[in-house]
């Protein structure tokens, strides 16, 4: 057992002391936490990551995740803000930008500033690169025109990373790239044909706006574009790398919520009595505690090791594939934990005097947002076979058309 890291003592300070308390509250409320945003902020938690020339702590994702977990087990809303400022967008930035670039971000998220990353649109979720959003090519800059939602941050945030397919000013398409939009909603001041449509209503994650966002020609200028390596061509596949690190994150609330949970139910178990002893004493909740915590062992694992393979990666991003696994076994894991600690509650677990309803609710969320469970099975099994399976009709008309099974076109050439 390694002692925990430095940056996670202080994430479990705060978590213990400020955070838990106030978790719910935010739930009921649906405020965005501004306060702990603060608080993080002060203890150099928002933007962690970022490299210490540009003003962070320079830490390693497998770093941020022990940050993650400690803060997930008392209050989801704020580990998704730790996330956001730790990862996705941010971690694109700080690859793919341009200095000037990197020192705004830096700047603002150091500050409390929780980007936004803008990629789903109405007709485009899971096939998310059949977005429809485009960046027109105009003098100076580009012109962004669409509708996102379920934007996390929309109304709060002060930073997007726009994913947009790129146009040239005729109108031919370049590939998709990053485009970064800035406003500021505390004095709501947005640029021109910009708006905030509305905020969904979630079952869980209440004070986390998730909003609808229209483009309607906003500018954005030549120096706020964010020019993937491989250029537009191959900019969704760069983007989708960096995406890499915030399935990480996301998996690691989960199983810090399914972590938070368990330590509920341990103790629960050894409190309550029924039948003249303690419920710890029946064996058929001892079995069901006992899967609990290897669920959450085993996704730790994944985890950890998903966000150690940045270190050696070339791109400087988790392994895609051990980030899927990472993200849907501990999704699907930290359902079924919290699901079950609740359970041993019996109705006190339904009820809001403890928080096992509220993680309940917050937890369902991962096996759908950052790339459904069903769309990382594909791309887990895709690397497996080393099979690129067409999910879009054409590509199943295709292979219907293939002659003989030898013949499959969209076997890869290793
Ligand atoms: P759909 O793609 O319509 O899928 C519906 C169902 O069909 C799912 O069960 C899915 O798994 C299944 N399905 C779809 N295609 C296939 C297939 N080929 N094979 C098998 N099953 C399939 N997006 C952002 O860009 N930025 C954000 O900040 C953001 N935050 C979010 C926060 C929350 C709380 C939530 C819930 C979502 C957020 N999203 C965000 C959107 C999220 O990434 C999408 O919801 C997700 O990618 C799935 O898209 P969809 O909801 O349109 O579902
Ligand atoms: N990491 C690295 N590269 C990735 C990637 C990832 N996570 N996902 C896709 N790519 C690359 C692919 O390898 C491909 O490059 P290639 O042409 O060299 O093979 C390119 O991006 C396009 O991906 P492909 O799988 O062909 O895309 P598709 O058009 O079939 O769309 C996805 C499928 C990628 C959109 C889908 O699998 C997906 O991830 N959906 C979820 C979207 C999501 O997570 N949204 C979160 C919003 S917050």
């Amino acid at each position: 057992m390694t002692e925990p890291s430095a940056l996670r003592l202080i994430a479990r300070e705060l978590a213990e002391t400020r955070f838990a308390d106030r978790a719910a509250g935010w739930d009921r409320t649906r405020e965005y936490c501004w306060r702990n945003v603060a608080e993080l902020a002060e203890a150099g938690l928002m933007g962690m990551t970022i490299p210490r020339a540009h003003g962070g702590r320079g830490a390693s994702f497998l770093e941020a995740c022990g940050v993650i977990e400690e803060i997930a087990k008392v209050c989801t809303l704020t580990a998704r803000v730790v996330v956001e400022a730790n990862m996705g967008a941010i971690s694109a930035v700080m690859t793919y930008g341009s200095p000037a670039q990197k020192a705004l971000w830096a700047e603002l998220v150091l500050a409390g500033d929780k980007p936004a990353i803008c990629i789903t649109e109405p007709g485009a979720g899971s096939a998310a690169s059949e977005m429809t959003t485009t960046a027109r090519r105009v003098a100076g800059g580009y012109r962004i025109s669409g509708t996102k939602h379920w934007i996390t941050g929309g109304g709060v945030s002060r930073l997007h990373l726009v994913f947009a397919r790129v146009e040239t000013e005729t109108g031919a398409p370049e590939g998709i790239g990053g485009f970064i939009v800035l406003a500021d909603p505390a004095r709501n001041d947005f640029p021109d044909g910009f708006t905030v449509v509305r905020r969904e209503r979630t079952m869980g994650l209440c004070g986390m706006p998730e909003a609808e966002l229209r483009f309607e020609g906003v500018f954005v200028a030549e120096d706020m574009v964010l020019r993937p390596p491989s250029g537009f061509a191959r900019g969704f596949a760069d983007l989708m790398s960096a995406y890499n690190s915030q399935r990480v994150g996301a998996g690691t609330i989960a199983m810090g919520v399914a972590a938070g949970a368990l330590d509920h139910a341990r103790r629960y178990l050894l409190q309550r009595q029924q039948f003249g002893r303690p419920l710890a004493e029946f064996q058929g909740l001892q079995w069901m505690l006992a899967d609990m915590d290897t669920g959450v062992h085993a996704s730790r694992l994944l985890l950890e090791a998903a966000a150690a393979s940045a270190q050696t990666s070339p791109t400087g991003f988790p392994d895609r594939t051990m980030a899927a696994r990472a993200k849907l076994f501990a999704s699907e894991t930290g359902v079924r934990v919290v699901n079950d600690a609740l359970q041993m509650f019996g109705a006190r677990g339904y009820g809001d005097a403890e928080p096992l309803e509220r993680m309940a609710r917050d937890v369902r969320m991962f096996t759908i947002g950052g790339g459904t469970a069903q769309v990382l099975r594909t791309q887990i099994a895709g690397a497996l076979l080393d099979i690129k399976t067409p999910q879009t009709r054409e590509g199943y008309t295709r292979l219907a058309q293939t002659p003989a099974p030898a013949a499959m076109p969209t076997l890869r050439a290793s």
